[in-house]
């Protein structure tokens, strides 16, 4: 049986199966492994299945184990893992796509949501139980029949396409190439962000970190939008300049923002926390439990096609 390192805790329903099928190095307590620690155990082992918690850099995986053939990430995001190092190395890497299209979707109206319409104010003053219903109480930002810009048209930013669809929203959109009209479905196509962002009445960020994205939200192009856009992120921290947004926050210029993820996460810069226009979460962006143990079943399905000597459908390196 190959020998498997798996970095957290797995869901029972994964455990299982992946026990059925490999001799699996469980994380039982979810301990947060130090890279070091991720070395020592990995010794002996032909595979990792790591988590989007667990930093694979360019350092670590240049200590890994001559053993370790293949790195399975159980999230579709693979900013945790230096791809290129591992390809250098002859380690293949895996994510899970598809599976978490529809629950990080949601996450994404959630945060539009919850940050246009004040939802966090709105749980404190409810929670006081001395608010006065009045007409002019916590207003919000209406965002049926808005414009709509969603940074990174893929599955995801499709799938919350789809959805702002129901509030009678323009879709406008993003991305590195323009969509066929199958999957743009009526969506209006911006080349260059400035265009888009003049657009973007609320904006969606839907893409992954890369050398582009990073920091692309920050003191000079979140001018590009209108005054009081609404803005929310459950891609990833880094897409947005934390300073040039809190800014913008304190000014007006962004209405609200709704964050499910963090530069430097689980740390939150404490200059969001003082503010009430934000409505934030803890990357739950794939967090129920069919999805997570869709997650887990597609990157235990990338392994074992690794050991059986097939590509695995999710290879990306
Ligand atoms: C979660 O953030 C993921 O990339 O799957």
């Amino acid at each position: 049986m190959k020998k498997i390192l798996v970095t957290r805790n797995l869901l029972d329903e994964n455990e299982k199966r992946i026990l059925k099928l490999f001799d699996a190095k469980l994380n039982k307590e979810d301990k947060l492994y130090s890279p070091e620690e991720v070395i020592a155990l990995s010794e002996n082992c032909d595979g990792i299945l790591s988590f989007t918690t667990s930093v694979l850099n360019r350092e670590t995986i240049n200590k890994l184990s001559d053993s370790v053939k293949i790195i399975a990430n159980y999230a579709v995001g693979l900013g945790n893992i230096d791809i290129d190092s591992a390809k250098k190395r002859g380690i293949v890497v895996t994510n899970t796509p598809h599976v978490l299209t529809d629950a990080t979707a949601d996450i994404s109206i959630l945060l539009l949501l919850g940050a246009s319409r004040r939802a966090y104010e709105g749980r404190k003053a409810a929670e006081q139980q001395n608010w006065n219903w009045s007409a002019d109480l916590l207003l919000g930002k209406q965002m049926s029949n808005r414009k709509l810009g969603i940074l990174g048209m893929g599955r995801i930013g499709r799938a919350v396409a789809q959805r702002a669809k129901g509030f009678g929203m323009e879709i406008h959109y993003h991305n590195r190439s323009k969509l066929s009209p199958d999957l743009e479905h009526g969506a209006i196509y911006h080349s260059d962000i400035k265009s888009l962002f003049a657009q973007s009445e609320f904006l969606s960020i839907n893409c992954p970190a890369t050398p582009d994205t990073i920091n692309l939200l920050n003191e000079e192009t979140i001018k590009y939008l209108p005054d009081g856009a609404v803005v929310a992120n459950a891609a990833r921290g880094d897409v947005i300049n934390d300073d040039a947004m809190i800014k913008a926050m304190k000014s007006g210029k962004v209405f609200a923002l709704g964050l499910d993820v963090y530069n430097g996460e689980p740390k939150i810069n404490e200059e969001y926390l003082k503010l009430n226009n934000l409505f934030l979460l803890p990357h739950l962006g794939s967090a129920t439990k069919v999805t997570r143990i869709g997650m887990g079943d597609r990157a235990i399905d990338n392994l074992e096609d690794f050991f059986s000597n097939k590509r695995p459908k999710d290879q990306v390196n």
